[in-house]
């Protein structure tokens, strides 16, 4: 008689799994030397990796998850938004799927956890059910997020809200949303179509690291994100007047780089002032023409605001834009804000999911925390349209957008882990 037929069942809490599937645990090792395979797609000559979205390394990055995705027998497809879905046939085809996935793409300068961990565990998750021959009742949906680093544009797409003008946003490599996506498969002439309807998706699960340092310092396993923080970006342009640096006295200049340096001190100061933990940022700057001997005429700054709530959000903008207007009137310029079509909206996400990767951390003998997410993640647009769940892993000291992001393969594996049995107790428990 098989292991499969000797199973019974465990009742815990109000999910249940067999004995079988009790003990299933990933590789480990498997999942790490996936991470550096990955890691391989956009590697520079100082062993550092750069794979921003839309890249020749993302596009390559993207067939080999594919083939990979092939060789585990999922059947695979691209999107209309670029991106990669793999299927994997359940019992039940009446019922919907259980998706779960992240993203490949990275900021420019970044490291090789965020998003390449959910997005391997993943796959691992499909290599562990392949191997003990385990058919979940739900098909199983992997989702690799089209450029998630530039306004978590695929799992917009999916959620319907990714509007016109987001096609027009240029990100480092040069290349337009627009033209990122056909570079990545899919078609913007047909992006409506990739839109899912509320309860097309039975469940969304996103595994990633913390990207901050309270699990380290806690010295704990598992977060279990609570709400994930929204996020809007502007740019903000100011125009003085580009003349000779020698000749034009000071008292005389109208120098866009000197207001957009007081705007700065003030986008701090006035997040600041606020009570609460919102965080307003200026990340990029581009001051014109740019050259040492010419004051600058034009400055073009960015601007990125995050609270878990759009009324705070739209507060902060209001009064950093007043102070933004005070500069530019006090040193003789104008200021433009361009708020940018990437918004993320703050997300919940889904309590009884909340509760599921809490009992299946704690089925595994780990530790937890319910958190917030100050970072963006695609999990909270697929909030918009399914019930949603997000597991965090430590991220070593904290660090994240860096080279020097890294997380063990021990909290990767357990963070894989808690996915997988999270996965098989909502197979059984959702219709
Ligand atoms: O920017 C973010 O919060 C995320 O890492 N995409
Ligand atoms: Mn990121
Ligand atoms: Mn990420």
């Amino acid at each position: 008689m098989s292991l499969r037929l000797l199973s019974f069942l465990i009742v815990f809490g109000c999910f249940s799994v067999t004995a079988q599937e009790g003990t299933l645990k990933v590789n480990q090792d498997r999942l790490e030397s996936q991470i550096f395979e990955l890691a391989k797609f956009g590697i520079q000559e100082n062993g550092e990796t750069e794979r921003v979205a839309f890249s020749d390394a993302d596009v390559e990055a993207q067939k080999w998850v594919m083939n990979t995705m092939v060789s585990l027998g999922l059947e695979t497809n691209i999107d209309f938004a670029g991106n990669l879905i793999g299927r994997r046939k359940g019992k039940d085809s009446s019922k919907k799927p259980i998706s779960f996935g992240s993203h490949i793409d990275r900021v420019p300068n970044g490291g090789n956890y965020d998003g390449c961990v959910g997005s391997m565990a993943s796959l691992e998750v499909i290599n562990t059910l392949n191997e003990n021959n385990i058919v979940t009742e739900h098909s199983l949906e992997i989702m690799i997020f089209s450029n998630e680093e530039g306004g978590v544009m695929g799992s917009r797409a999916l959620a319907g809200h990714l509007g016109k003008d987001a096609l027009k946003v240029i990100n480092s490599t040069g290349y337009s949303m627009g033209e990122g996506i056909m570079r990545l498969g899919g078609d913007t002439t047909r992006i409506a179509d990739v839109t899912r309807q509320k309860g097309e998706i039975a469940a969304f699960l996103e595994l990633h690291i913390e990207q901050g340092g309270i699990l380290e310092k806690e010295n704990l396993d598992i977060g279990i994100v609570e709400g994930i923080v929204g996020l809007k970006w502007w740019d903000v342009e100011f125009t003085g007047f580009a003349n000779h640096a020698g000749t034009t006295p000071m008292n005389s200049r109208q120098d866009a780089l000197l207001a957009a340096s007081k705007f700065i001190i003030a986008v701090s100061e006035t997040a600041n002032s606020f009570e609460g933990a919102q965080v307003a940022t200026v990340g990029k700057i581009k001051a014109e023409p740019g050259a040492p001997n010419v004051i600058p005429g034009k400055v073009v700054t960015s601007l990125e605001i995050r609270d878990l709530s759009s009324d705070i959000i739209e507060k902060v903008y209001q009064a950093i834009k007043t102070k933004g207007e005070e500069i530019a009137k006090a040193s003789n310029v104008q200021v433009e804000f361009r708020a940018l079509d990437t918004t993320a909206d703050p997300a919940i996400m889904t309590s009884s999911f909340q509760d599921a990767i809490g009992t299946s951390a704690e089925r595994l003998g780990l530790s937890i925390k319910r958190m917030p997410s100050g970072a963006g993640h695609d999990a909270q647009d697929m909030a918009l349209i399914a019930p949603t769940g997000m597991i965090f892993v430590p991220s070593k000291g904290g660090i994240s957008h860096s080279p020097k992001e890294f997380t063990s393969a021990e909290d990767m594996a357990n963070g894989a882990n808690v996915l997988l049995h999270t996965i098989l107790a909502l197979d059984k428990k959702l219709e």
